[in-house]
């Protein structure tokens, strides 16, 4: 698998921000039986891969732009390409204990996602795409799940929580899924769900209430291993709408009609 000199450099970050997060997560699991917790630990560690991701980045192309979760927007004098970073996803995972989290990025060029790369440093897998190059899971190319129905299929979605999302909408759109699938995930990490579907372990995943650094790099992973993206309406307007359904051809459509029926009256 031969790699572009900008997706080596998006790789060797992510791979350079796993790494300090794999070290702090070791003492995240210490800190849980601490009084105080790992709130602040957390942050700190966030922060500090955010900051070792932008440095890498910035390095290799400082004209660039870069929108990272943890920092201010910096507009490049390049106006045609951004980079867009989530130092951490699946923040309250890590914060839990729980392995299932990873380092985001994308690069953007002229308002179209062109490469991506998600690693979860807790399992060794590193996610790649470029546009036209296909996807990879280390050195293994990866396709969207084949299934053709949605009664054969294990669908993933994000889940509204204390404070985020709207609570009743979802549960109307989870009544509708999960009614005709045979199974339900919600991992907790939204760039590695959408790796998820590019890698065919989940059939199919929708969620709300999203930002770009959450869904950049998954998007060009599911669309290079063959897959489907759009808002919950059907439209491409991920980015604008904040939310998404993803899957096969035939999955990704199923799923926006479903998940799109209207209140049922009992
Ligand atoms: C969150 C995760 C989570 C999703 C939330 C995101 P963070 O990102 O992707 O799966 O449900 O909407 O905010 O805060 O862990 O980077
Ligand atoms: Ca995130
Ligand atoms: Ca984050």
């Amino acid at each position: 698998m031969a790699r572009s000199a900008l997706l080596n450099v998006m790789v060797q970050a992510a791979l350079k921000a796993g790494k300090s997060l794999s070290r702090d997560f070791g003492e995240v699991q210490n800190l849980q039986v601490s009084v105080k917790g790992p709130g602040d630990f957390v942050s700190q560690a966030d922060m500090k891969a955010e900051k070792i991701v932008r440095d890498e980045l910035m390095k290799a192309r400082p004209t660039y732009g870069f929108l990272g979760e943890e920092s201010d927007e910096l507009k490049g004098t390049d106006g045609a390409h951004r980079w867009i970073v989530d130092p951490l996803d699946g923040t309250t995972n890590f914060l839990h204990g729980i392995p299932q989290f990873a380092v985001s990025i994308a690069l953007e060029r002229n308002g179209e996602v062109v490469a991506g790369v998600v690693f979860n440093p807790a399992t060794d897998e590193l996610f790649t795409a470029e546009k036209g190059g296909g996807a990879f899971m280390n050195d293994r190319r990866i396709r969207v799940a084949a299934r053709r129905v949605l009664s054969d299929c294990v669908i993933g979605c994000g889940l509204p929580h204390l404070g985020r999302g709207n609570h009743g909408k979802f549960l109307v759109e989870l009544r509708h899924v999960m009614g005709e699938v045979a199974g339900m995930r919600s991992f907790g990490a939204a760039a590695l769900d959408l790796a998820y579907v590019a890698a065919g372990r989940l059939d199919g995943f929708w969620e709300t209430d999203l930002m770009p650094w959450d869904m950049a790099a998954g998007l060009i992973l599911i669309r290079e291993a063959g897959g489907f993206v759009s808002d919950m309406k059907g439209t491409t307007d991920i980015f604008g709408s904040a939310n998404l359904v993803a899957g096969n051809e035939l999955i990704q459509k199923a799923l926006v009609e479903v998940a799109n029926r209207p209140i049922p009256t009992r």
